[in-house]
């Protein structure tokens, strides 16, 4: 299975780049193919030296990357979200699915806030523009955390969609990192439940002076 990380040279596409591309065809994309080849370079070199592993990632701008893709991860800042989902609109590999990890919030006096689109969640704002079956999960894992490979986050990531196949092939991948444990919320329409629970770890963490905090039920 192929996977496309737009947005793949930030932050979050780089550390789950790092943890599937064992398992995965890992295509970083990014709106400059220079710069996907080199984000790719460079996490074909972190694996190696952290894993000991050879592994092939490729770097293709971002359009390119969605229409070779089996799935596709929107790992882009929310205010260029969805100006990106139009961008892959026409490119995006039709039998693909998306999985939008994308936290729409804004700082306010008091801390963060969440601060969806037109009042729907960002997922279900992109699920509108593209045609293939749209996921919201991974918005709870801190990247920094997630791309030290050489410790295993012990977290939950909860998923929402409106595709059971698209849901059960995200779950699959999820279930690939080790420690972590996909669970399902519901259909896309809450998905807002779970987008705006960053805002949240991330006042918990600023107010208490604590680092990569996530979630996990019990
Ligand atoms: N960071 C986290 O810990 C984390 C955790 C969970 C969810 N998220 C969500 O994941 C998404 C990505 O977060 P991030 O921290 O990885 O972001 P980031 O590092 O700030 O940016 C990711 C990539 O977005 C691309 N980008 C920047 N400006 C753009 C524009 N105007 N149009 C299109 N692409 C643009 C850049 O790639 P190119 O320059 O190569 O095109 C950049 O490398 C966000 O929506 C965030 O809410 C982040």
């Amino acid at each position: 299975m192929k996977i496309a990380i737009v947005g793949g040279t930030g932050d979050l596409g780089e550390a789950l780049a790092k943890r599937l591309c064992s398992k995965y065809e890992v295509i970083v994309g990014s709106r400059s193919a220079e710069k996907a080849s080199v984000a790719a370079q460079k996490i074909k070199e972190d694996v190696k030296k952290t894993l000991g592993t050879e592994v092939v990632v490729k770097g293709f701008q971002n359009e390119m990357a969605s229409s070779l893709a089996d799935v596709v991860v929107l790992a882009v800042p929310y205010e260029f979200a969805l100006e990106t989902a139009n961008a892959l609109s026409k490119s995006i590999n039709p039998n693909s699915i998306l999985v939008c990890p994308v936290v729409p919030m804004k700082k306010g006096e008091g801390g963060f806030e969440y601060s969806p689109p037109n009042s729907l969640s960002m997922a279900q704002a992109v699920s509108n523009i593209v045609k293939v079956p749209v996921v919201a999960a991974f918005h709870t894992l801190p990247a920094e955390r997630l791309g030290d490979l050489s410790v295993q986050p012990d977290f939950d990531v909860p998923i929402c969609g409106d595709s059971k196949e698209a849901i059960e092939t995200v779950k699959n991948i999820v279930l690939s990192i080790p420690n972590l444990r996909p669970l399902v919320v519901g259909p896309l329409k809450l998905s807002y439940l779970v987008e705006s629970l960053t805002p949240l770890i991330l006042n918990v963490a600023i107010k208490n002076k604590l680092k990569n905090l996530s979630i996990k039920f019990v």
